[in-house]
């Protein structure tokens, strides 16, 4: 049906065939008679009040709030009826940031509602929303005022916006997308899916983050979409002069986030979704897993490979045959007669143990956990009363309604034993939820929605996120002043304060190792650091090549775990002949020598809400072509990661951003700013490191718990301008750092032809055993002929090697050193 978009004085009404009361957003709502279904948008403005930090604007139908979040924060949210839903999010738990100031004007033609850096404008004419910095650029602009269309079959409405788009304007984000970076072109959505063996560009998959970065002549903004509905984002596809997003229900709601940084964009998107708690630092080893090890003599004899092989690991995992009949939170006696022995002697030997946990919970009245769930009715149930009911691997199963506080608590308390048995981390899978058959739940299961009720179309995509959440804070609990490790499938915005996130069942191919690549990349930009792929390739068996182009990919992948499904041959870093063995040994090696590195970058994630991998856009933003650059990134903001990422290549084109580059094998300096050829045979991958950079280093230990460091490395790049540095320390598993219990080390390095300084400064309460650094500084352009520490001449050994590199060993303590020609 045609309608002149200018013209919003039709409301028309429409009928429903059923009606779902908790999904609709204003009681009154008259549903009379079966008339088209039509676009209702928003009028003039006729009226305009405040409340606190609130505007509410109405055309006299509908209303529109502006919320000032935080000085670079402004949500907006919309009701057809002016009847706003109930102002609750699983994503968001810190709605209200700190605000310098705020204005409101009523202008000639626009009210404004500004904070010290954004302005958002209200057209009194036709209700268009735009943002506008302090430069008086518009960096977001409604095309069409927001509308909304009745939804004839649940009530509810259908809500969207329009944005418009300029030619030049790309996209990034959105989660676990397995398509290209920038997402201009593309039309998504978020419906969290079990997508086994997943294909490239397929949509949706187990996430929904409903979030993306505008970047738009180098200036960039976030727009945050907080709806769990199913969601859909058309970047510029059907028409490339318009940007829309849209909600199969529930409220219009979303947050502006002023740039023009992509990297202040997402850390702004995690000042109020959150960041992750710091992981124990074992979950930052390398992990082996497989659909499934079992009985114990396989797990036992896999410990013993790894150790008398010298492969580094940190945590084995058991896929779901440990269980009895796949029944959570017991233990399949036949294979595991004793499991409290077993991890006992995996952990005496350096291993964690990390069982997975499903949310099917098998119909079986001889079942305690069932019985608890059904005696409390704990588990969902549909529109007519029954109990959802669906097929998983247990048989016929329920599924606990984690959107309810209760069952959150009940299903916390149900790790009890496995953390009393020794587990000390829990992986939850298909929690999408995953259904055989159907896929997932019907849409009219019942959800308590922390006292929002609604159905299934509404808790979907929050179940997984639900479930993990509880599982975290059960573990938390039990376990006391100790981090929890979880990590799960599915997930919604808001999911990294609870969990890691794996990309699910990928394929063992060249594509999928790129898709990988992509994944984690875009998962980092959309507020969720600490992810990782099936290394090797879930499904299909990799060839040795593509195994160890994944494991050197997988040494820069925020979680390194190799998992492969059931009927696959063995896949362990041993599994494709010595000369591979090898070479996995050095890359797995390589992470466990850079862990210090690794875990401050999570750190710095965790205070100040940064992304861990950022890929080239984020570092240059201003150079068109960085738009499409997807095959590096950096790790934290020092390491060039530039993997290979096909068949039989032994050499690539690397990009360097500005500046210079040492080259983290040879130490050879390269310019940034262009493209360099790099050779890489199988068992190298181009790694460089920023000139100034001040990298710590661990030295190879076979697990994260074996050595006690008794002197810190560092190896200091030279540069010829002052270059920052930070590193962290504490005791790697409890939550002391919320106390200071911590170290951070800040470095600034400086040169110029004739002298190197660094000086260095300390934050926290953190005292690290060793006494002394072992310094390598790399890259000298001059033989240094005096060292002096803190205004004293060094008497030590210098030690000044024929690539030009010079070792001092000094305290801890030391806060200024310069290397004089
Ligand atoms: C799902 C998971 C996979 C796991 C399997 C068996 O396919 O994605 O990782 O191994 O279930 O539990």
């Amino acid at each position: 049906m045609n309608k002149d978009l200018n013209d919003t004085s039709e409301h028309i009404e429409v009928s429903v065939d059923e009606l779902d009361d908790a999904d609709i957003q204003h009681v009154n709502n008259p549903i009379v008679g079966l008339k088209p279904i039509v676009k209702e948008f928003l009028g003039s403005v006729k009226e305009v009040r405040q409340e606190n930090n609130k505007f509410i604007f109405t055309d006299g139908a509908a209303s529109v709030e502006v919320r000032v979040v935080s000085d670079e924060i402004i949500r907006v949210r919309m009701a057809p009826h002016s009847v706003f839903l109930d102002d609750f999010s699983y994503a968001v738990p810190l709605l209200d940031q700190k605000v310098a100031v705020f204005n409101f004007k009523d202008e000639k033609t626009y009210y404004s509602v500004s904070t010290n850096t954004v302005t958002c404008r209200i057209n009194k004419e036709n209700f268009l929303i735009s943002f506008v910095d302090n430069d008086n650029n518009i960096t977001n602009e409604d095309y069409l005022a927001m509308h909304w269309e009745e939804n004839a079959k649940f009530g509810g409405y259908y809500v969207y916006c329009t944005k418009k788009s300029d030619p030049d304007e790309s996209y990034f984000g959105l989660g676990d997308k397995p398509t290209d970076l920038n997402l201009r072109g593309k039309r998504l959505q978020n419906w969290n899916s079990d997508t086994y063996s997943f294909a490239k560009h397929q949509d949706p998959l187990y996430r929904s983050i409903p979030f993306f970065i505008s970047l738009k002549e180098g200036n960039a903004h976030g727009i945050f979409l907080d709806n769990t509905f199913k969601t859909h984002f058309d970047f510029a596809q059907e028409d490339p002069t318009k940007l829309s997003f849209w909600a199969d229900g529930g409220e219009l709601q979303y947050y502006y986030i002023h740039g023009p940084k992509m990297m202040d964009v997402v850390k702004r998107y995690n000042s109020i979704t959150g960041t992750h708690q710091l992981p124990p630092i074992w979950a930052l080893g390398y992990h082996q897993c497989r659909w499934s090890y079992y009985p114990e003599s396989k797990v036992k004899d896999l410990a013993y490979q790894f150790r008398s092989r010298k492969i580094p690991c940190d945590a084995l995992y058991l896929d779901i045959d440990y269980m009895d009949g796949y029944r959570c939170f017991t233990w399949n006696k036949k294979y595991f007669p004793n499991p409290k022995k077993m991890i006992k002697e995996l952990s005496d030997d350096g291993f964690k143990t990390v069982v997975i946990i499903d949310p099917g919970i098998k119909v079986d009245d001889n079942y305690w956990v069932f019985k608890e769930g059904k005696e409390n009715k704990y588990f969902c149930r549909r529109s007519d009363d029954y109990f959802m009911e669906g097929h998983v691997w247990p048989g016929r199963c329920q599924f606990p309604d984690f959107t309810n506080p209760e069952v959150r608590t009940w299903w916390g308390g149900l790790f009890k034993e496995l953390v009393e048995v020794g587990v000390a981390g829990v992986w939850n899978d298909m929690n999408e939820p995953a259904v055989f058959g159907s896929g997932t739940f019907p849409d009219d299961v019942r959800h308590q929605f922390d006292g929002h009720r609604g159905s299934h179309r509404k808790a979907h995509n929050v179940y997984g996120m639900q479930m993990v959440r509880a599982t975290y804070d059960g573990l938390k609990k039990i376990q006391k002043n100790k981090r929890p490790f979880t990590i799960t499938r599915a997930g919604y915005s808001g999911v990294q304060r609870y969990s890691c996130v794996w990309t699910g069942d990928n394929v063992a191919s060249w594509e999928h190792l790129k898709i990988g690549s992509l994944q984690m990349q875009r998962l980092s930009m959309s507020g969720l650091p600490f992810a990782g792929t099936d290394i090797g390739g879930f499904s299909g068996e990799p060839t040795g090549e593509l195994f160890t182009r994944w494991i050197q990919l997988g040494v820069f992948s925020p979680f390194m775990r190799a998992h492969s499904a059931g009927d696959t041959a063995e896949r362990e870093p041993w599994s494709f002949g010595k000369e591979l063995e090898d070479i996995n040994r050095k890359f797995i090696e390589l992470r466990y020598k850079l862990l210090p590195y690794i875990y401050s970058a999570f750190w710095e994630h965790h205070r100040y809400g940064f992304p861990i991998l950022r890929p080239i856009v984020m570092l240059e933003q201003e150079n068109a072509d960085n738009k499409f650059r997807e095959d590096e990134f950096t790790f934290g903001d020092k390491i060039l990661v530039c993997p290979i990422l096909d068949e039989g290549a032994t050499s690539r084109n690397v990009y360097m951003p500005k500046g210079n580059w040492y080259d983290y094998w040879t130490h050879e300096m390269y310019e940034g700013g262009q493209e360099h050829l790099i050779q890489a045979p199988l068992d190298s991958m181009p790694i460089f490191v920023k000139a100034g950079s001040v990298i710590p280093e661990y030295p190879v230990m076979q697990h994260t718990n074996e050595i006690e460091i008794d002197e810190l490395k560092f190896q200091i790049y030279y540069s010829d301008c002052e270059v920052n540095s930070f590193q962290f320390e504490d005791h790697g598993d409890t939550f002391g750092y919320e106390q200071d219990i911590y170290l951070e080390r800040k470095f600034i390095v400086n040169g110029d032809k004739k002298s190197m300084t660094i000086k260095k400064s300390v934050e926290g309460l953190f005292n690290p055993r060793y006494e002394t650094y072992d310094l390598k500084f790399i890259g000298l352009p001059f033989k240094p002929s005096k060292i002096i520490i803190d205004g004293v001449d060094f008497k030590g050994e210098i030690f000044f090697d024929n690539l030009k590199r010079v070792r001092i060993n000094v305290s801890k303590y030391f806060k200024y050193i310069q290397i004089l020609k």
